[in-house]
């Protein structure tokens, strides 16, 4: 299939390396050109613009970071939306709220939204899980190449269903990333050092599966970074702001979007959400 995708950060690069992978004829866009040599060098073939990366393809997917940055690529002069004709589906895999999925359905009778369950490296490894809801006319053309993916898919009938079950299951990650780094301060302030916390928490019930390869990362302050604190913090802002539609407060997860926000603005950029535990030395 032809297949362009827009944004080169961690995601749209791990999602284009394993297209590539499966055979797939790959155009690839990022706002910075040049993110993406070693892609480049696998076969994929750069456009300097959204509308020459789009047009004639069958499937546009876009990674990019929050729903301004969709919104302009999606929608903006030169975009998505003015570039391709209804034989393109268009299918975002960003983390944005459900009000943009909504929008973008709306306007685009071949959109859908796939936001993705998973670390870059699980797109890479095919283990990640994809959340798809939208118009019918993309889900069709996406589902050949979800085999290529994925085995794990969730279905929803709309676009901002698929969003908001993104956010559901972010709450859990980062509140837990937070409740974790709060956890170890605890002990800390109770003179128990890191052997200590190691040997009382590490690989027990107590941390949840998901924090598994972030626990050294939350000890330590230190980890490899594949998603962000500004990331981070946006998702639990936009959990925050989903659950305000229905009257309803969250204040753990707001005070999540807190800690990661602050973190984000002292930490270095770009830095990993296991580092929010540098908030509470
Ligand atoms: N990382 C993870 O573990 C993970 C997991 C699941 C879902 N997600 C979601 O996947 C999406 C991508 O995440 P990521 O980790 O790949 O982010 P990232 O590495 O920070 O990359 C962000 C991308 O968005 C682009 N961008 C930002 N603002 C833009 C704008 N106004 N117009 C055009 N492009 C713009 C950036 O382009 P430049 O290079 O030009 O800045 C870059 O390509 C996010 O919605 C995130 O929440 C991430």
């Amino acid at each position: 299939m032809d297949i362009a995708v827009l944004g080169m950060g961690h995601m749209g690069q791990a999602l284009a390396g394993r297209l590539l992978d499966a055979g797939h004829t790959v155009a690839i866009w990022n706002r910075t050109p040049g993110r993406a040599p070693d892609l480049v060098a696998a076969g994929a073939s750069e456009a300097p613009t959204v509308g020459e990366a789009v047009t004639g393809v069958d499937l546009a997917l876009s990674s990019l970071s929050a729903d301004d940055a969709v919104r302009e690529v999606a929608l903006g002069d030169g975009g998505v939306r003015a570039a391709i004709t209804d034989g393109t589906a268009y299918i975002d895999t960003s983390t944005v709220s459900p009000t943009t999925s909504r929008e973008l359905e709306a306007v685009i009778a071949t959109f859908a939204a796939m936001p993705i369950l998973g670390p870059p490296a699980g797109v890479g490894g095919g283990t990640a899980t994809y959340l798809l809801g939208g118009n019918e006319a993309a889900t069709r053309v996406v589902e050949p190449v979800l085999a290529d993916l994925t085995e794990t898919v969730r279905r929803y009938p709309t676009a901002a269903q698929a969003s908001a079950a993104k956010l559901t299951a972010n709450v859990l990650l980062l509140d837990a990333v937070v409740a974790l780094s709060e956890a170890t301060a605890v002990g800390r302030a109770g003179g128990l050092d890191d052997d200590q916390l190691r040997e009382l928490l590490e690989g027990t019930p107590l941390v949840p599966g998901v924090l598994g390869n972030r626990f050294d990362g939350v000890l330590t302050g230190e980890q490899e970074a594949w998603w962000s604190t500004a990331l981070g913090a946006k998702d639990a802002r936009l959990a925050v702001e989903l659950a305000a539609t229905a009257g309803r407060d969250v204040p753990a997860t707001a005070a999540t979007r807190d800690q990661l926000a602050r973190a984000a603005d002292e930490g270095p950029d770009g830095a990993d959400i296991a580092t929010v535990s540098n908030v509470y030395r």
